[in-house]
């Protein structure tokens, strides 16, 4: 049978719009078939198989924590396992109250082909993709799920890499909408980061020119940039970390790469201008050996009483 065609979405309408991509996505995976894989277990029972079978001895309140089911229906499950002789409890040596459950030799062999199955259904919805859609899906997989459980998903790891066409876009438009958000700057900012990077594009000279572009689950979250301001000075530009990303050390490591690549390339001196109210970053410039030289007030991007500050790093 032909799969109904997607209902149309109604960005007026989130809860609409997010239960039909659950009936989307329910109906791609299989998950509505009464009985999951041709088995004769639903999918709660899938899932507590899953569990069991994933662990190494798990009381019963911990799989209704983690899987939020009710206790009352785990309990009529655990005791249909414990029946046709696939579960076996152990009273739990830390709690006398609870009992770790775990798969017995029969259990495990009645699960591993529906994981297999399992496996091989998912490897068949990706062989329907080449591998930049796979990234794709992947991407916005783990996009659902920060978002649904940041705390889950926050993970440290991130990668610095050279800019690529389509980076200078993106810098141009985060500082246009970060700057208006926490300092109240209007979009002549935005204009003047326009020309730094357009400056910077015409002007690349590999050897005293960089970029880094920080990427973080295959999204970027960061910039800097180091540019030649005379033959002995360059001037490091565009520092900036979405707040999703920052208190990772992002911001830290930026600097330290341009100061990495100024010495051999010949710098006596790193200068960089900023406002006295950017207090993250100076923390950092300090931290990173830079020193004040300079300050001066004005009224810009439809600030007034702005201070600008120019530090400089002697290499
Ligand atoms: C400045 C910025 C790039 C830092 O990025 P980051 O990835 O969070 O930086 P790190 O994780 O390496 O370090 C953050 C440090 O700032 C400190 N910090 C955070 N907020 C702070 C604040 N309001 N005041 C002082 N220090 C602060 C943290 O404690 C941490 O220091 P620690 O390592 O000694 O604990 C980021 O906050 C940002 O993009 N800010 C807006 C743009 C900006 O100010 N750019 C500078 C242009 S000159």
């Amino acid at each position: 049978m032909a799969a109904p065609a997607a209902l149309p979405k109604s960005p007026d309408d989130p809860v609409s719009a997010v239960r039909s991509f659950n009936r989307f996505y329910t109906r791609q995976i299989g998950v509505l078939d009464e009985h999951l894989l041709n088995s004769r277990f639903s999918l709660t029972e899938m899932r507590v198989l899953y569990e069991l079978a994933h662990r190494h001895g798990t009381t019963a309140a911990d799989l209704c924590n983690d899987l939020g089911l009710d206790p009352g229906y785990l309990s009529r499950i655990v005791q249909r396992f414990e029946k046709e002789g696939l579960l076996a409890r152990v009273r739990s040596s830390r709690d006398a109250r609870q009992s770790n459950l775990s798969l017995t030799a029969r259990g495990k062999r009645t699960f591993a082909p529906f994981e297999a199955r399992s496996a091989e259904q998912m490897g068949q919805i990706l062989a329907r993709l080449g591998p930049a859609e796979q990234k794709r899906l992947l991407q916005a997989m783990t996009s659902i799920e920060g978002l649904l459980d940041p705390k889950a998903c926050r993970s440290d790891s991130y990668v610095l890499r050279p800019h690529r066409p389509g980076d200078m876009g993106w810098v141009v438009h985060r500082h246009g909408v970060l700057y208006s958000q926490e300092y109240g700057y209007d979009e002549r900012f935005e204009s003047l980061v326009a020309e730094i990077v357009a400056h910077f594009v015409q002007h690349f000279d590999p050897n005293r020119d960089a970029c880094w572009i920080a990427e973080k689950n295959g999204e970027i979250v960061g910039s800097i940039f180091l540019v030649k301001k005379s033959k002995t000075v360059a001037k490091l530009r565009l520092l900036l970390v979405e707040p999703s990303a920052r208190g990772l050390g992002i911001g830290k490591r930026l600097i330290q790469e341009c100061i990495r690549f100024a010495r051999p390339a010949g710098y006596k001196k790193i200068v960089l201008w900023t406002q006295s109210e950017l207090h993250a970053a100076h923390r950092l410039y300090e931290q990173a050996g830079f020193k004040l030289a300079g300050k001066k007030s004005h009224d810009s991007w439809g600030r007034k009483g702005l201070v600008a500050e120019t530090w400089e790093l002697k290499l």
